[in-house]
């Protein structure tokens, strides 16, 4: 596939926060799952930094009940700032504000309900207007050297479509996944990228058309927007992105980009405390006392390493 002509620039992003992130009972009940640290950052603010890393100039939050510390985490804090000011903290008057968006270039919008990933981006239709818009799901963590979102935004370029980030999963976990049917015949040119010509929502292993699976990073085209309009529920009664995104494959096509990286689940248990093991070994600073405590904890818990 050859790169023709220009297409729009990907300059707003939806960041879907309005979940009841009802795994990570009781840590959720007050909480919003989306400002669990991994390391010593909410989740929430890595996804912040990788669209930002991919261009993005304005973020919009679908919030929910419960959500409040979204917004503060977004915003400057007078009275820790003046106080760090006082002491002359800088490193940590930069970790507080520094980063934060331009004004204007934030919004927040609310998902009285949560219905569904579909819906919840649907809530955003007005923010975004008539334009090719980012979602990043915070519970999604993707460990690369370039941001996964950045490398999505080079597939776009060369296709003008909607980009799915697609990893394989052992087709025992099917189930969990948006599933990608494979347009076999279609060249891309690019041996990440594959066109699709179906979606599936969580089939079970034996229904699944292939074991591509749809992670929590989308590019997509503002017609989604007319599909949603009348999107019925789908898997678990709930309105279902890809159901919607699977409208769009006869129209402006859809593709499922293979990024480069270690994708982290940290929706559930496991991928979140793996998430933060590989995050803080990254962190040069820490990395041999890491290595170290993590030998430790193998040590006196008995288990080995190698099975
Ligand atoms: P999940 O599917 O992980 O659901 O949502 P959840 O409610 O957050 O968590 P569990 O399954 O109860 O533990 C993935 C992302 O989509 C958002 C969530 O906030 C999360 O960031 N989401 C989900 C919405 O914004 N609205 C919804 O109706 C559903």
């Amino acid at each position: 596939m050859k790169h023709t002509k220009s297409h729009a620039k990907v300059r707003k992003a939806i960041f879907p926060v309005g979940g009841l992130g009802t795994r990570f009972l009781p840590a959720t009940k007050s909480m919003p799952k989306e400002m669990l640290p991994v390391v010593d950052k909410p989740l929430i603010h890595y996804a912040f930094e990788e669209a930002r890393a991919a261009g993005i100039e304005q973020f919009i939050f679908v919030t929910g009940r419960n959500k409040h510390s979204i917004e503060d985490h977004f915003d400057h804090v007078y009275e820790l700032q003046s106080r760090l000011s006082a002491r002359d903290k800088k490193k940590e008057l930069e970790q507080t504000s520094d980063w934060l968006p331009q004004a204007g270039n934030i919004s927040f919008t609310r998902q009285q309900e949560p219905l569904g990933l579909g819906h919840a981006v649907w809530c955003a239709r007005h923010l975004i207007g008539d334009e090719p818009f980012a979602v990043l799901l915070a519970d999604d963590m993707v460990l690369s050297k370039k941001p996964c979102l950045k490398q999505m935004v080079g597939a776009y370029q060369k296709t003008g479509a909607n980009i799915l980030g697609v990893m394989d999963v052992p087709r025992a976990k099917t189930s969990s996944y948006g599933i990608v049917d494979i347009d076999a015949k279609a060249r891309t040119g690019d041996a990440r990228l594959v066109k699709a010509k179906g979606l599936v929502e969580k089939p079970s292993p034996d229904k699944a058309p292939s074991t591509l699976s749809i992670i929590g990073r989308y590019i997509l085209q503002p017609e989604i927007f007319d599909i949603l309009d009348k999107q019925k529920p789908g898997a678990g009664g709930e309105i279902q992105l890809t159901d919607a995104i699977s409208g769009m494959t006869s129209k402006k096509g859809v593709y499922g980009y293979r990024f480069e990286g270690t994708r982290y689940d940290c929706g559930s248990l496991v991928g979140f405390v793996a998430a933060n093991v590989a995050y803080a070994l990254e962190r040069e600073e820490i990395t041999n006392v890491m290595i170290d405590e993590i030998e430790q904890v193998f040590k006196r818990s008995g288990h080995t390493l190698c099975k």
